[in-house]
């Protein structure tokens, strides 16, 4: 990497994990998921650090979704790195012992938005924006969206999200229950999660641990096996026309023009 595109700190018990990428939105590229995997596990080998917050730098985005660029030109093969990758994040936020807070600070589209449902506790500053825009691009959430959001949100709400790539205000997704609290500022939002993940690093970490594992539990369907069929189904749409037309108008900045193949 050039640059750090994602920023990692230490300040008793608590590691913050910022994705750094504010001209692109925050966008998730290979190497920022790949560097998060990398960081989560950093974190949870520490045993200094009692929990985890995740966030992005500035004001604008948490993170705006899998960096579209990198959609260009890949078919159904190509895409299943990125998705298993993505997948691959989301599953070791999920299942690592120590909590994990998501301190949303602007948009959380697509990826973003998936990541952040991977995390054990959302926060938001009132400019927060969640959605899963990944129909406008012709394709589906790829990186467990289909599957962590009816859980978190209901199959209704869920299904109209994903169908319609609708964008939700941060009051409304207070609403939903896709997060826990709101904030005015993203400075509130710091300082609230920082408050917050402080108070919970005091905690006895094994009774921590094991609330963690016996809730996620409690997820009746084998959540490995949504898992495996959402990738199936994300790469197909990579070998559609409508994928390159949804990514093409994207980035060139147009309305993209759908041929329903
Ligand atoms: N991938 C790659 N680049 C992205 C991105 C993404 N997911 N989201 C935003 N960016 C880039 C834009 O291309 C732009 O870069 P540029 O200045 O070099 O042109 C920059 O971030 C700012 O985005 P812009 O679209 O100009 O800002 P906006 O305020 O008008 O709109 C969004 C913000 C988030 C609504 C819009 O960027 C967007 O729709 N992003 C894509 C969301 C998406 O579909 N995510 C799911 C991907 S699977």
């Amino acid at each position: 990497m050039s640059e750090q595109e994602v920023l990692y700190d230490k300040s008793t018990g608590v590691a913050t994990i910022t994705i750094n990428r504010p001209a692109k939105y925050n966008a998730l590229n290979t190497s920022v998921v790949t560097t998060l995997r990398e960081l989560f596990k950093e974190a949870e080998n520490d045993d200094s650090i009692r929990v985890v917050i995740l966030t992005g730098t500035g004001d604008k985005a948490f993170a705006a979704g899998a960096d579209i660029t990198e959609f260009q030109g890949r078919n159904s093969k190509s895409v299943r790195p990125l998705a298993e990758n993505g997948q691959e994040l989301c599953k070791y936020i999920e299942a690592m012992s120590k909590p994990v807070i998501a301190a949303v600070n602007g948009f959380a589209l697509g990826g973003g938005c998936e990541i952040a449902m991977a995390c054990d506790i959302r926060h938001a500053s009132s400019n927060a924006k969640f959605g899963q825009p990944e129909i406008d691009l012709g394709i589906i959430p790829g990186f467990g969206g289909t599957v962590r959001l009816p859980r978190l949100v209901g199959l209704g709400m869920a299904k109209e999200l994903v169908y319609s790539g609708n964008q939700v205000k941060a009051d409304e997704a207070l609403r939903i229950g896709l997060v826990n609290k709101i904030y005015d500022s993203v400075e509130e939002l710091h300082k609230g999660t920082l408050e917050l993940a402080k108070k919970l690093a005091l905690k006895p970490g094994v009774a921590m641990k094991l609330a963690k594992q016996s809730m996620n539990n409690t997820w009746a369907t084998p959540v490995a096996d949504n898992l495996e069929f959402e990738v199936d189904v994300f790469c197909k749409t990579f070998d559609t026309e409508d994928k390159d037309e949804g990514v093409e108008a994207f980035l060139t900045k147009r309305k993209p023009e759908f041929k329903h193949r």
